[in-house]
């Protein structure tokens, strides 16, 4: 039987009440699938860490995470005590950036039981392939002069090789699922980087004249997403276009509480990282009431990573079944508690 090795940073808020439940979900897909277990090490940093040590993270912490096949994360912050810019950049950031995760992944999906804000919405299914490592949140710029003569300067940085990479795995990804990529872009207003976005793309995508192909500007883009999601199978995007579609994403699908995310290191040189969309919403911690579902599907997203997407599938079902019979959080509409939905889906499991 395989023995994955997994790094599981619960962090803060209800990173340490989700990722508990998340993992008792996973344990039993795999003694109920047989071919595989996880031996989960738990590393008890974040914004706590961080108000005894003055760090996020130890200095060692990248060479420690190295070690492992995975990373599972819940969410880092404490907004009342550390400044968010310090648990992010400490931790979550620098993970992403020193273990080459330069792919963010984030689905969204309609899902059974679960009311769409949009008021008729047909079965979208999509996934928007994220560049994580450059782009417009590129570390490049500064600031000159002050008072009425302060100029601040933002650089955006696109590489031909970071570029390429995004579209290559959003045109791989799109040939297991249904075929299509959009790209979107803002070459109409933007006037280098751009036009060189939709070069690339249309040079990497004559590699893959069997995949349908189109170009929509991000403006257009966000209303067809809220208009007619079901037309859209992968969405390949830019670091800033993708952080705004995958929020856009996770709002059609009704809560930010469900939404996942990978960050991946997709030539498998170091870990990836696995981790919901949500954040530590300190204003509900400790309550048993936090919606599990966010960071058991980011689970499911793991496990198709490692190749057992008929594990996965079956975890998303079991999550489609629970809400169908009504088991549901209070941020979506419901009085269940997250240890209530938790045995729900793993009662379906089993
Ligand atoms: N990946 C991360 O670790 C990550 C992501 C976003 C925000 N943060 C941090 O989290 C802290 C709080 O940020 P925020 O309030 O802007 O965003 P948040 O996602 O923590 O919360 C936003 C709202 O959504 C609700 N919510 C979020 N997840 C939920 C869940 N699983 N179940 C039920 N309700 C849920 C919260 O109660 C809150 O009302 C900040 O310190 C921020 O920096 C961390």
């Amino acid at each position: 039987m395989k023995t994955y090795r997994i790094a599981v940073i619960p962090g803060d808020g209800i990173g340490k009440e989700v990722v508990p439940a998340a993992i008792k979900v996973l344990d039993q897909a795999a003694l109920l699938d047989g071919r595989f277990q996880f031996e989960w090490t738990i590393f008890p940093w974040g914004c706590e860490y961080y108000l005894e040590t003055g760090k996020m993270m130890p200095d060692n912490g990248i060479e420690l995470l190295k070690q492992y096949d995975q990373i599972f994360l819940g969410a880092v912050g404490m907004p009342n005590l550390v400044p968010d810019h310090v648990s992010l950049w400490g931790l979550l950031i620098k993970i992403r950036r020193e273990l080459q995760q330069f792919i963010n992944v984030r689905p969204a999906k309609l899902l059974q039981g679960l009311p769409s804000p949009l008021r008729q919405p047909n079965d979208f299914d999509f996934i928007v392939v994220r560049e994580n490592s450059e782009g417009e949140y590129a570390e490049s710029g500064g600031r000159i002069h002050s008072g009425q003569d302060e100029v601040a300067i933002q650089n955006a940085v696109f590489t031909r090789k970071g570029t390429e990479r995004a579209m290559r795995y959003a045109f791989e990804l799109a040939k297991t699922r249904n075929g299509h990529v959009t790209s979107a872009t803002k070459s109409n207003g933007i006037t280098y980087s751009m036009p060189f976005w939709d070069e690339v793309f249309t040079q990497v995508g004559k590699e893959y004249e069997e995949v349908g192909q189109a170009s929509n500007h991000i403006d257009t883009l966000a209303a067809f997403l809220v208009m007619k999601p079901e037309n859209f199978d992968v969405i390949v995007a830019s670091n800033l276009f993708g952080d705004i579609l995958t929020d856009l994403g996770g709002a059609i699908m009704g809560s930010i509480g469900i939404a996942p995310a990978a960050n991946l290191n997709i030539e498998g040189l170091y870990p990836s990282m696995f981790e919901p969309v949500h954040g530590s919403a300190p204003d509900i911690a400790g309550q048993g009431i936090a919606n599990p579902i966010g960071q058991i599907w980011t689970g499911k997203m793991m496990l198709d990573f490692l190749g057992y997407q008929d594990v996965g599938t079956r975890i998303l079902n079991a999550i489609e079944q629970t809400l169908a019979r009504g088991i549901k959080t209070p941020d979506l509409g419901g009085a269940a508690t997250l240890q209530e939905v938790t045995d729900a889906i793993i009662d379906y499991l089993t």
